[in-house]
């Protein structure tokens, strides 16, 4: 077996291999003058493992090529982070179910897919071969750990995000719950948790996604004003769009911690591990 990656998974790629200790095939990209892309696949052996995060529409045009160039070989799709899975219903007539159309653009000439905290796990039920996902939040949570916090609150932005909080708390014995929204008026709104108190404690707040920032944003100003000590803030895939670090930092938020699922400077905890022991179990 081999592990190839696209430009945007080349250091979680070269990680999983490292835990498989399988080598890595090289790629060649590059573009034609009108920007249309263009790869060419190194050896490969009977078996490949494609590992690539699709995290706009280049990556997903790259990752299809890749695949394409893969096909003389029984490939594997690592898709750690997925795009468009958000839009996971048609919630307007005339829409679009996103997540499906991806899945089944995806499904081709790769025999199995492997995601990594999906948005929504029903979303693996639209790819057209065996899907499964696995959660990094055990390592998201033993990186919690070494931040030294004195009884950490986990905290999740919503009921959605509780259990991925759960269980990112579990790894260290502590308290989790989640935010809780309450409109005080046409333009206000507080948020706080829903069962536990905040003051005079650290608080972490986990999701799956940290987008544009504004849910951890609003969140840890209202932390704050309730007496919270320090808000940090942990996610598996750090979209961080529009200038979303910076707008968190500066909101006061002591740290912003992702995995390599999407890689990010911040990304200090690797969901390679995982994505390897998945890889071994049929
Ligand atoms: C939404 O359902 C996700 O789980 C995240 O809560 C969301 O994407 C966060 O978005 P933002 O960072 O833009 O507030």
């Amino acid at each position: 077996m081999r592990v190839i990656c696209t430009e945007r998974s080349q250091v979680l790629g070269a990680r999983v291999a490292q835990v498989l200790k399988v080598p890595v095939a090289s790629v060649a990209f590059s573009r034609f003058p009108d920007g249309e892309q263009y790869l060419v696949a190194g050896d490969l052996d009977d078996e490949t493992l494609i590992v690539a995060s699709v995290v706009d529409n280049d990556a997903l045009v790259q990752l299809m090529l890749l695949a394409d160039a893969c096909e003389p070989s029984s490939t594997r799709l690592v898709l750690p982070y997925m795009a468009y899975a958000r839009q996971d219903k048609q919630f307007k007539k005339g829409e679009p179910l996103s997540a499906r159309a991806v899945a089944k653009a995806l499904s081709r000439g790769v025999t199995e897919v492997i995601t990594v905290n999906i948005h929504d796990p029903a979303v693996l039920e639209h790819f057209t071969v065996p899907a499964k996902n696995i959660s990094v939040a055990a390592e998201v949570g033993a990186y919690v750990g070494t931040l030294g916090l004195k009884n950490p609150l986990i905290l999740a932005p919503d009921d959605g995000a509780l259990a991925f909080a759960g269980q990112v708390a579990a790894t260290g014995g502590w308290e989790y719950d989640h935010l809780d929204k309450t409109r005080l008026s046409g333009m206000e709104v507080r948020m706080a948790p829903k069962n536990l108190c905040a003051a005079s404690r650290p608080v972490v707040i986990v999701d799956d996604i940290i987008s544009t920032g504004g849910t951890i944003v609003t969140a840890a100003g209202m932390l704050y004003q309730q007496g919270a000590t320090d808000v940090y803030a942990a996610c598996v895939h750090g979209v961080l769009t529009g200038g979303a670090y910076a707008r968190l930092i500066s909101a006061g938020v002591r740290d912003v911690i992702s995995s390599d699922t999407i890689e990010r400077g911040c990304s200090r905890v690797s969901a390679a591990n995982t994505i390897a022991a998945a890889v071994r179990t049929p």
